[in-house]
């Protein structure tokens, strides 16, 4: 198999959502570190902000953010993930200052336009298995944000070790994508070309590598996260 419907990949991470065992530090309570240097780079520059998270898990991120004053909305395609990052919240008494809620990226995202003055991808987009998909939730970001909001995107890079074994021998039709060989889940990996093209419309603000050993199935792999801030480029209106 070198493919895999929406439907096989929502229902592989209902499954990882109940059962983690692949991806464990979604899992956690603590933000992730991509998430925390984004919030110190951010919170100088604008006040009393509204932020979004496509593909929030369990809340990690978002709850975080809330918890430094932001108001935030997260949303990930697993009820299960949201069922758990509801009770989290509760328990951390953020209730007021986060919504949460059960919606597919890939489908219109039920915000007004410009609503919102941050966004979030921390590994979400990698885990969209289309193409289009992914092409659609980041218009989706560019409709939401304001026009000097920030998008911030935190993502698997080429040169993680981990996922250049899993490159080497699951990859897919699609370049540098592979199917995980235990679940079947689908992975798309980046190298810095296709990210800068694929946000041609954005204007790059700021870039970091991240570079950090995690663990994988009891093994350490280096890994070199992709960090990077966009912000929409202006819309040229012809006269
Ligand atoms: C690698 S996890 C990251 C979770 C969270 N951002 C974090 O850092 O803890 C990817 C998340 O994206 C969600 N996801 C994948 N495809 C999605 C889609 N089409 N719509 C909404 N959520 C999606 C998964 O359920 C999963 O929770």
């Amino acid at each position: 198999m070198t493919s895999i419907s929406h439907q096989e990949q929502q229902k592989i991470w209902d499954k990882e959502h109940l059962n983690p065992h692949l991806l464990l530090p979604m899992h956690a309570q603590e933000a992730s570190s991509g998430v925390i240097q984004f919030w110190e780079w951010l919170r100088d520059k604008q006040e009393s902000l509204h932020g979004i998270e496509m593909g929030c898990g369990k809340g990690r991120n978002s709850i975080w953010l809330a918890q430094q004053g932001i108001t935030m909305t997260g949303f990930d395609f697993s009820p299960v993930a949201i069922a758990e990052a509801k009770q989290r919240s509760h328990l951390a008494g953020i209730d007021k200052n986060i919504t949460l809620l059960v919606h597919d990226a890939i489908t219109t995202w039920p915000f007004k336009n410009e609503s919102f003055d941050i966004a979030i991808d921390c590994f979400a987009s990698t885990d969209i298995e289309s193409a289009t998909g992914r092409h659609f939730a980041r218009d989706e970001f560019r409709r939401l944000l304001k026009p000097d909001g920030y998008l911030m995107v935190y993502t698997l890079s080429t040169e993680d070790r981990f996922h250049q074994s899993l490159l080497e021998k699951f990859s897919t039709e699609e370049k540098n994508a592979f199917l995980h060989p235990t679940t079947g889940k689908f992975e798309k990996v980046f190298d810095r070309e296709e990210l800068l093209d694929f946000y041609c419309d954005w204007n790059l603000i700021e870039e970091r590598r991240i570079d950090k050993v995690a663990t994988f199935f009891d093994k350490e792999y280096l890994c070199r996260h992709f960090w990077m801030i966009f912000q929409p480029k202006k819309q040229v209106s012809v006269q």
